[in-house]
């Protein structure tokens, strides 16, 4: 409990029906939390909501990544103060996600009026601070990681139970299991390993019974999610809670999902190269169900910088990672992360990055100017490099890759894709969007109202750089 931080807010008794807004940054893994929080509220007699403005608590799961990230929560928060003052009175702020963690108290003083904070390590405390924070009337805290155990066990029969409600109404179809928890590599520029600690892993069984209950409420891709998600269980096997075997865990409880009745589709990510290995992508190769996609984050294109940066491998054994999969799945498609403008990179450090990009010829990449966070090591390097530069290179790099990505998408047109139909536009009927085993958007209009959720072969007519268009066959 934090002291001296009054609210002025008046909340409803338990056990009328009340409302929730909840607003979702970053990573998959905040949805999944969002997701497992809605839950949590539903049971308190909470619905979801649009609208902040006649909201009961507004939820912000936050990102910490970057700084930019953080900059949008707290305008965000000036936002719905306002909104209290001017139209709803009663609305209680709760905020949670890896602001809450990194920030802990600090947010609460500069950021007046939250009622609750809870880091991701404490979700399952949200609504017993609520209750706390209705009777106490100040703003109540829980931050940090527990330090051992996993989440596996005791979560089993809960898991099981329990309905986890879709936070994003429209797509029932693809939906998120956590499975694993933090991170253990500490790379130089990243704030994860503060902002959701060790590397703990959730028993398979707790997975897939998660996983079965979402397939049984019209599920049918499932993506697990972990901030390493292939280094997936190697915490267990070494505690002695689930056996050695040849494959290893990762690729063991890929295999059990994808067998199970009813899926269309397994993916996960973030994979990360360093425990990427070849059973891994052999699964590529002999299961129909796990697409034809990967995102496989290297951060930068040139030895030198992954060295300072401290990430496990080095630009030839990324190489040999995707020449693995490729000998699996010649046509993969395959994304990653970049970073550009790490401290001291140089203008041929650089080149390195355009050249993978140009060699490799992702599907897309996710790219991000360096932002100094707080804690790590990269932010007491020498030679940070201007914001000038990094938007010059920045902008080099995606114009490279715009030019891949629409040579691919233009590929398309004239092919036979099988597309999973996620969910039809709400704006018009009848018009619905799905996504190709590489994981590309496609447009398809149906005179069939009954397509969502399944498998259709659709014969692609159009391209551009975000999506692509076809019709059913
Ligand atoms: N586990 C993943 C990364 C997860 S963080 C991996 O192994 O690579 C998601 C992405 O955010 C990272 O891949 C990185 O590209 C980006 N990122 C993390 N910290 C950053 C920072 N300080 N500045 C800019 N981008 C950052
Ligand atoms: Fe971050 Fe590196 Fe872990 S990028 S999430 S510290 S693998």
């Amino acid at each position: 409990m934090i002291t001296g931080l009054d609210t002025t807010t008046v909340s409803k008794p338990e056990n009328v029906a009340k409302k929730v807004h909840i607003e979702t940054w970053g990573c998959q893994m905040n949805v999944a939390d969002s997701e497992r929080m809605l839950a949590m509220l539903n049971k308190e007699n909470y619905t979801l909501t649009d609208n902040a403005d006649d909201a009961d608590l507004v939820l912000l799961n936050t990102c910490h990544i970057r700084e930019k990230a953080k900059h949008k929560v707290l305008s965000r928060l000036g936002k719905l103060r306002e909104i209290r003052i001017a139209n709803n009175p009663q609305m209680k702020i709760a905020v949670t996600g890896c602001v809450a963690q990194a920030e802990g108290a600090k947010l609460l003083k500069s950021a007046p009026g939250i009622d609750v904070l809870v880091g991701p390590g404490k979700l399952d405390e949200l609504t017993h601070l609520i209750k706390k924070n209705a009777s106490s009337g100040v703003a109540e805290m829980a931050i940090g990681f527990k330090k051992t155990g996993n989440i596996g066990k005791e979560d089993t029969t809960k898991i099981k139970a329990e309905f986890t409600p879709s936070l994003n109404g429209k797509n029932k179809v693809s939906r998120f299991v956590n499975i694993q928890q933090g991170c253990n590599n500490y790379c130089t520029f990243c704030v994860v390993p503060y902002t959701r600690g060790r590397e703990i892993s959730r028993e398979p069984e707790a997975v897939i019974a998660e996983a079965a209950k979402l397939l049984s409420q019209g599920a049918t891709e499932i993506t697990l999610l972990g901030q390493n998600v292939n280094s997936y269980g190697l915490d267990l096997v070494e505690t002695g809670k689930i056996p050695a075997t040849t494959n290893g865990p990762f690729v063991d409880l890929l295999s059990a999902i994808s067998d199970l009745p009813e899926i269309h589709r397994v993916r996960f990510t973030t994979s990360n190269p360093h425990d990427f290995t070849k059973p891994l992508a052999k699964l590529f190769g002999s299961h129909p169900k796990m697409g034809r996609y990967i995102h496989l984050p290297v951060q930068s294109g040139h030895n030198e910088v992954l060295g300072r940066m401290k990430r496990k491998v080095t630009i030839a054994e990324y190489w040999e990672r995707i020449n693995w999969l490729r000998e699996q799945v010649p046509d993969i498609a395959i994304s990653t992360d970049l970073i550009v403008g790490f401290p001291g990179e140089t203008e041929e450090e650089f080149q390195g990055t355009l050249d993978l990009v140009e060699q490799v010829e992702f599907s897309f990449i996710f790219c991000f100017k360096y932002s100094p966070r707080n804690n790590t090591v990269a932010k007491r390097m020498a030679d940070q490099v201007p914001e000038d530069v990094m938007n010059e290179r920045l902008a080099r790099l995606n114009a490279m890759q715009d030019k891949i990505t629409i040579k691919q998408n233009l590929a398309e047109i004239g092919k036979i894709r099988e597309v999973l139909v996620l969910y039809e536009s709400p704006k018009y009927p009848g018009v619905y969007y799905g996504r190709t085993q590489h994981y590309r958007l496609v447009k398809v209009n149906s005179p069939n109202r009954n397509i969502t959720g399944k498998l259709i072969d659709v014969k692609i007519f159009q391209a551009n750089k975000t999506a692509i268009e076809g019709s059913p066959i």
